[in-house]
């Protein structure tokens, strides 16, 4: 079957009011750019001519400026999830004009076939190549694509000549079933496949393919500090640490790592340590430090749902493919994060905090509690489910005037029940096998800054004793200083 070539204005007027749209990608890798650019450019134009146009939009994570940016400028979600970090979205969703909902990333594949939303009017897929029987090759992003293109009535294929040297055999495309049909996902190593390289499709449902050639609208990232160093040689001496006393088995196990700068830090201080053995992954994006780790040796095999990497890089990675096609393996969200097999691997997972307060209750999504950040991703998938569940954080914020330890956390992500190390550049909180009493003493005694330890001593000598000792009319005055002067540092109790 030949398919219709038509522009990426041509897809976009597909596009109604009220449609639920899916993309394929996570992360603006994989993820299609021409038509939602299209989209946002066509919602200008209606809106100026007084016509309604908003859409929902659902994707494997967060996208690039041509999708959320645009499309939040342009004033046309309405509904979006699960995950995003776009500044333009960041402030939309703040202002109260998109329903945001941020669900766990492994789950959104899931949830759109049980119909918690509805139908899937149309899905975009960006893909390196496509055949006349509906064979479809997603990029460098999967996302959950294989489960839009099989819910949507209609599909469009973004083909995208930036990818043309991607090579088949790297994705491992599973969709689960669901219950009471559900079976076990057969991976048992991250280097195991247990599905296809490509999405199958009825090709009737394909309506057009829009070629372009575009790269991927990749993330940068701050160069470690000093403070972002010192964190992830602290994290590397507690692997070490555990790996010595026979916690961690001498093989060592499997590592997931977050997103930002701080995570991307971490992976890079482990890769430089000696007595961190050669590691494999299994996580949701792999970002530019552990292409090099993997170049280097350090890294033997990643999982992942992207390849979330400069672009450069990527290349990098299209001129080595015989290098990486056995070392890498891009999946869905619901098996590159799934619960089964985090827990099933014995995953070490790494995440960062935005803050965590003095039990190990860790706050990864609103600042001060009301002011979307970006969203949980996959922290919770890894956090709940992992051998070992870690939480990093520089130990303040803001040049000082925000401690990222507090006596409570504003909103909670993960829980004191999952938390179970806590690390800041000052140093390492293990809260395996403590009480909160104890746990709050090993965290302000080892994560605070120097700055703050006084005035966490004196919150808890005047938190009511229990289980959890809090001073309820108190346990904010942090957060009140700083809405108030400026400056955490002026608390008083
Ligand atoms: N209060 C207010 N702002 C804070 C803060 C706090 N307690 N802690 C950090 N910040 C600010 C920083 O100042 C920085 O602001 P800037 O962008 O204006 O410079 C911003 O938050 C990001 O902090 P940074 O230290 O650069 O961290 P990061 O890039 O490593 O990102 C998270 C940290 C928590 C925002 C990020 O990891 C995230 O979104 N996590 C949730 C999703 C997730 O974990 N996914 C991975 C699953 S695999």
């Amino acid at each position: 079957m030949s398919f219709n070539r038509i522009s990426a204005a041509q897809a976009a007027q597909y596009v109604k009011d009220g449609f639920n749209v899916g993309l394929s990608g996570f992360t603006p890798a994989g993820t299609p750019k021409a038509v939602t650019h299209e989209i946002g450019l066509m919602a200008h134009e209606l809106h100026e001519q007084g016509k309604p146009f908003q859409i929902s939009l659902f994707t494997g994570a967060s996208t690039g400026d041509s999708a959320d940016g645009i499309l939040s400028r342009e004033h046309a979600l309405k509904f979006r999830a699960p995950y995003t970090t776009n500044k333009d979205f960041r402030t939309a969703v703040n202002a109260g004009e998109i329903a945001y909902n941020d669900i766990n990333l492994s789950q959104m594949a899931q949830e759109l076939r049980y119909g918690f939303y509805g139908k899937l009017d149309l899905g975009i897929i960006e893909a390196f190549d496509v055949s006349d029987d509906g064979k479809i090759w997603v990029t460098a992003g999967v996302g959950i694509a294989p489960t839009v293109a099989r819910l949507a009535d209609k599909l469009i294929i973004e083909l995208n000549a930036a990818h043309a040297r991607c090579a088949k055999g790297l994705h491992d495309i599973f969709e689960l079933q669901d219950p009471p049909y559900r079976r076990e996902v057969p991976v048992y190593q991250p280097s195991d496949h247990c599905g296809k390289d490509y999405i199958q499709v009825d090709p009737k449902k394909i309506i057009g393919i829009v070629d372009v050639n575009i790269p991927d609208e990749a993330r940068g990232f701050t160069a470690p500090d000093e403070t972002t160093m010192q964190i992830g040689h602290n994290v590397a001496q507690f692997l070490i640490s555990d790996l010595k006393r026979g916690i961690i088995p001498s093989t060592f196990l499997p590592l997931q790592s977050g997103v930002g700068n701080v995570a991307n830090a971490v992976l890079g201080a482990l890769g430089e340590d000696p007595s961190v053995p050669a590691f494999q992954m299994y996580t949701e994006v792999i970002q530019d430090s552990v292409i090099n780790l993997m170049r280097e040796g350090h890294c033997k095999f990643g999982s992942s749902s992207s390849l979330s990497v400069s672009n450069e890089t990527l290349q990098g990675i299209y001129d080595d493919m015989d290098f990486f096609k056995d070392k890498l393996v891009l999946r869905p969200t619901e098996i590159s994060n799934s619960p089964e097999i985090a827990r099933r691997l014995g995953l070490i997972a790494m995440n960062t905090a935005l803050e965590a307060d003095i039990y190990g209750n860790v706050n990864s999504t609103h600042v001060c509690g009301t002011k979307m950040m970006n969203g949980v991703g996959g922290s919770c998938d890894f956090t709940r489910n992992a051998f070992i569940s870690i939480f990093s954080c520089p130990s303040t914020a803001k040049g000082g005037k925000i401690s990222a330890i507090v006596p409570m956390c504003t909103h909670v992500d993960h829980n004191e029940h999952s938390v179970k190390v806590l690390i800041t550049e000052q140093g390492i909180a293990d809260l395996r096998g403590k009480s909160p009493a104890q746990r709050a003493k090993c965290i302000i005694e080892n994560c605070v800054h120097p700055d703050y330890k006084q005035l966490m001593w004196d919150y808890l000598k005047i938190a009511e004793k229990g289980q959890t000792s809090h001073a309820l009319q108190k346990a904010f005055a942090l957060h009140q200083a700083l809405a108030e002067k400026g400056d955490m540092h002026l608390a008083e109790f």
